[in-house]
């Protein structure tokens, strides 16, 4: 059996400090996650864009602790390799402390994640402390953050006023000094995600926040394009799998409906000796003989 050297939390941290970068996807399911964790990806995300993605919600709003644990479950039994992360769905953080770590606890428990992931910044910075002092491992979310996609007024890039970006960059601070172990930048100008990442210990892991980032997310279906809703700029499309699952299912549907599969090929047959038997026992042999 080969051996595989495994993602922890100190290795990425090593990452930042020696200058080599990250890679993060999301993954929802075993097969999904059998292929990212053998392609080298270094985080897997149980992301709760699973809502939109694969669930076919409008937002990240709906999305349960129970999806996100049954979702993480699936994926945490395919990853021999990468960190696996489950997302903290909307208000299943920061009502209390307490249901907080009893959530996160199960992300961790039941789900098998190593760790969990959070939105927000200077305001849940009591939230990632308690969660830290309890054991469990936290990177923070800050940018764009879906979960309050209300309170922005839509996907807009953050960080192009100054106000904003100062406010970015002390969420990146309290977080950091709340002791999460990664901060995701999410939507953001280039040179505030540069300047986070020079600020804080832990590596950032940008998506749509420029090159400067110690890390690079994107979600599974969007890079893959399986995701047709929309897809943002900052996306690279790496492949267009919803047109070959097309082309495959719609000459499937046509192959079936001209009798062309199952061919021999697919298909399994008795002994003549048996067909002949069963058919007398039937007492059709004679009509058979009779075709
Ligand atoms: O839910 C998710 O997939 C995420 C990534 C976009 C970072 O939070």
């Amino acid at each position: 059996m080969s051996s595989v050297e495994k993602v922890t939390i100190p290795s990425l941290i090593k990452m930042k400090k020696k200058g080599k970068k990250i890679a993060m996807i999301t993954a929802y399911d075993y097969p999904t996650a059998l292929l990212v964790d053998r392609a080298g990806v270094d985080i897997v995300l149980v992301g709760d864009s699973l809502g939109m993605v694969v669930l076919g919600y409008e937002s990240t709003i709906p999305v349960t602790l129970e999806d996100i644990i049954h979702h993480t479950k699936a994926v945490s039994r395919a990853v021999k390799r990468a960190l696996v992360v489950a997302d903290m769905p909307f208000l299943t953080f920061n009502v209390s402390i307490e249901e907080t770590i009893r959530n996160a606890g199960r992300l961790i428990k039941e789900g098998g994640a190593e760790a969990v992931k959070l939105e927000g910044g200077e305001e849940v910075k009591h939230v990632v402390k308690a969660l830290v002092d309890a054991g469990i491992p936290v990177m923070g979310h800050i940018g764009l953050t879906p979960q309050r996609i209300a309170m922005y007024g839509g996907y807009h890039v953050r960080g192009k006023s100054v106000t904003v970006a100062k406010k970015l960059i002390r969420d990146a601070k309290a977080l950091d000094e709340a002791g999460v172990f990664s901060i995701v930048l999410e939507l953001m100008t280039a040179e505030v995600a540069k300047i986070i990442t020079e600020e804080v210990s832990v590596p950032t892991i940008g998506i749509g926040a420029g090159p400067y980032c110690d890390g690079q997310v994107l979600v599974f279906h969007d890079m893959l394009g399986l995701f047709e809703r929309f897809t943002p700029r900052f996306v690279k499309k790496y492949a267009n799998l919803s047109e070959i699952i097309l082309n495959a299912v719609q000459e499937y549907v046509k192959e079936v409906k001209a009798g062309e599969f199952p061919s021999e090929e697919h298909s399994f047959y008795m002994k003549k000796q048996k067909y002949e038997k069963l058919l007398e026992a039937l007492g059709k042999k004679q009509e058979e003989e009779e075709k």
